[in-house]
């Protein structure tokens, strides 16, 4: 059973707020999901434990089960500089596994806020950008700052971050506060650059939660999306990413800016953890310094770190894993909560249902996952790009860095799927691509540009819709 309603007063409201014209308005029928909904087709899991977003999908057994569980463990051992096995790490890293960012499948407690950045001695779980003012890499340092360094070699910097606070009223008066970051990066291991050729940019981890239902997306669901979601009334638009290799175009799904087509392994184990693969042969820190200190502790670099095998077992583990079931669907607060979702025009961005291609989706070598196919989702995702604004606060979201066709100011619509358990996974609330937002509330409140409509509606409905629409988030 659907229950539909309509918004022409919210529409109407919206045009008003944004000066437009009235004329050619036609009610959106909204289609609220009936309650309890399957998240993910037959790979949903009920789990609402730590473990929500690292257990596999129910049609994970036999030969598929082996090879998860390997993927799994490749996935969070801890990789050492030496040794045979989960050897390559360094010299210079960002992280020691991937599960030491994505623990339990998630997102790891970054350390900008209880460190102010990477910390003195702390792990920060984030990985830091670095460019010049034009764009261009340094060839000291490469794309990624690592903050990290095995025993004997120096971390390429450290990063910190200063907040600016600043506080607002909702439209009733109910007082918030936001937090800005400026970053600046100290302890630079070679030529000291200057701040004023310096750019730098911030990404906490993303959730693992429904990693194979987009890698199986339909790319055409998302271009008529794209080509669709065209909402004057509301200011949205959303564009796709393309990103181009080896002479091939593909949709970007992956990743912030969507600047990614696939899972990012080989990239994960190059980049953020200095472990070479066929794809990526070349250590991070090829001709710096820190190549000839690791040589002279003994390292070799002369083969690759981890097989191409192994690094599809890490592929399927991620594609395999089960996507946690709503939870308290029937709780009074959380169906007004998604009514209140769905008024605020969230769902124009964060689109609640999509389909998954027949055939599903294929891992690095060719291996197929049939299971993903013709499956009906809620990811509560359109994954496309939206200009995120750049006015609160003075800089809003944008970030001012380019990744393919995403400019600055574009970010791709986060999938909100398992969210409501971040914090039992994960143990914090911070939210958005760096981690600013404290809170659900501070989360919304960053919405500016194509999600300024949205951030309006939150603040002009009352104190208890908007508890309402964050035990709706809770719900995820
Ligand atoms: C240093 C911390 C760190 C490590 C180590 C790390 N990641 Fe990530 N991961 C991130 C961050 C930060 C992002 C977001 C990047 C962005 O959007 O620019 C991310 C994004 C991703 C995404 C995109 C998810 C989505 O929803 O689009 C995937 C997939 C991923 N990582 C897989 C891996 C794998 C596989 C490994 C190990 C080989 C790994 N990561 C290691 C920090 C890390
Ligand atoms: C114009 C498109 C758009 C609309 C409308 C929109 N969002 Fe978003 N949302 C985004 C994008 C893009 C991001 C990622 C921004 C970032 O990380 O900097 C995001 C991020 C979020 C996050 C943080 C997710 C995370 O894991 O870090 C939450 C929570 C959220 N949105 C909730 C909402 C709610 C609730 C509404 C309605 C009041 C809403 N959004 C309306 C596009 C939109």
């Amino acid at each position: 059973m659907k229950r539909h309603f309509f918004v022409v007063n919210v529409v109407a409201s919206a045009l008003l707020l944004c000066g437009c014209d009235n004329n050619g308005i036609e009610a959106i029928d909204i289609e609220v999901p009936d309650g309890y909904s399957l998240s993910a087709g037959t790979a949903t899991n009920f789990l609402n434990s730590s473990v929500a977003y690292d257990s596999d999908a129910p049609w994970v057994t036999g030969e598929l089960a082996t090879r998860f569980n390997h993927g799994d463990r490749l996935y969070d051992d801890v990789r050492t500089a030496s040794g045979s096995l989960g050897g390559g790490l360094g010299p210079v890293y960002a992280g020691y596994s991937c599960g030491s960012c994505h623990r339990n499948a998630g997102r790891t407690r970054p350390s900008l806020w209880s460190d102010g950045g990477s910390g003195p001695y702390g792990f920060s779980a984030m990985l830091v950008y670095i460019t010049r003012k034009n764009g261009a890499f340094f060839k000291e340092y490469g794309r990624v700052l690592h903050d990290q360094a095995i025993y004997g070699v120096q971390p390429e910097g450290k990063l910190k971050v200063d907040w600016r606070y600043e506080s607002f009223t909702m439209a009733d008066g109910t007082p918030y506060e936001l937090a800005a970051p400026t970053y600046t990066i100290t302890d630079w291991y070679d030529t000291e650059i200057p701040a004023d050729e310096l750019f730098c940019t911030v990404r906490i981890p993303l959730r693992h939660v429904g990693m194979g239902q987009m890698m199986a997306l339909d790319p055409t669901e998302i271009e008529a999306l794209a080509a669709r979601s065209n909402y004057p009334e509301w200011g949205i638009s959303g564009r796709c990413n393309y990103i181009t290799e080896r002479g091939v175009t593909m949709l970007g799904l992956s990743g912030n800016k969507a600047q990614h087509a696939d899972l990012t392994v080989e990239l994960g184990f190059s980049s953020d953890m200095g472990v070479t693969n066929s794809r990526y042969p070349e250590e991070i820190c090829e001709g710096q310094i820190q190549m000839n200190q690791g040589s002279m502790m003994g390292l070799t670099y002369d083969r690759l770190d981890v097989s191409a095998e192994d690094m599809e077992d890490v592929d399927l583990y991620m594609q395999c894993l089960g996507v946690p079931a709503r939870r308290n669907v029937n709780d009074p607060a959380v169906r007004r909560g998604e009514q209140m979702f769905y008024e605020a025009g969230c769902h124009l961005c964060h689109v609640t249902t999509l389909h998954t291609r027949p055939r599903g989706s294929a891992l690095l070598l060719g291996t197929e996952l049939p299971w993903l196919g013709g499956q009906t989702i809620h990811p509560y995702s359109d994954y496309l790009l939206h200009d995120m604004g750049s006015e609160i606060m003075g800089v809003g979201l944008n970030d001012n860095y380019v990744s393919g066709l995403a400019m600055g100011n574009e970010w791709r619509t986060t999938p909100l799927w398992g969210i409501g358990l971040q914090e039992k996974v994960n143990g914090h609330s911070y939210y958005l691509h760096d981690g600013r937002a404290r809170n659900f509330t501070e989360a919304i409140m960053w919405h500016g540009g194509e999600g300024e409509a949205s951030r309006q509606k939150f603040s002009r409905m009352s104190a208890s819709d908007r508890d309402a629409l964050i035990q709706f988030l809770y719900s995820l």
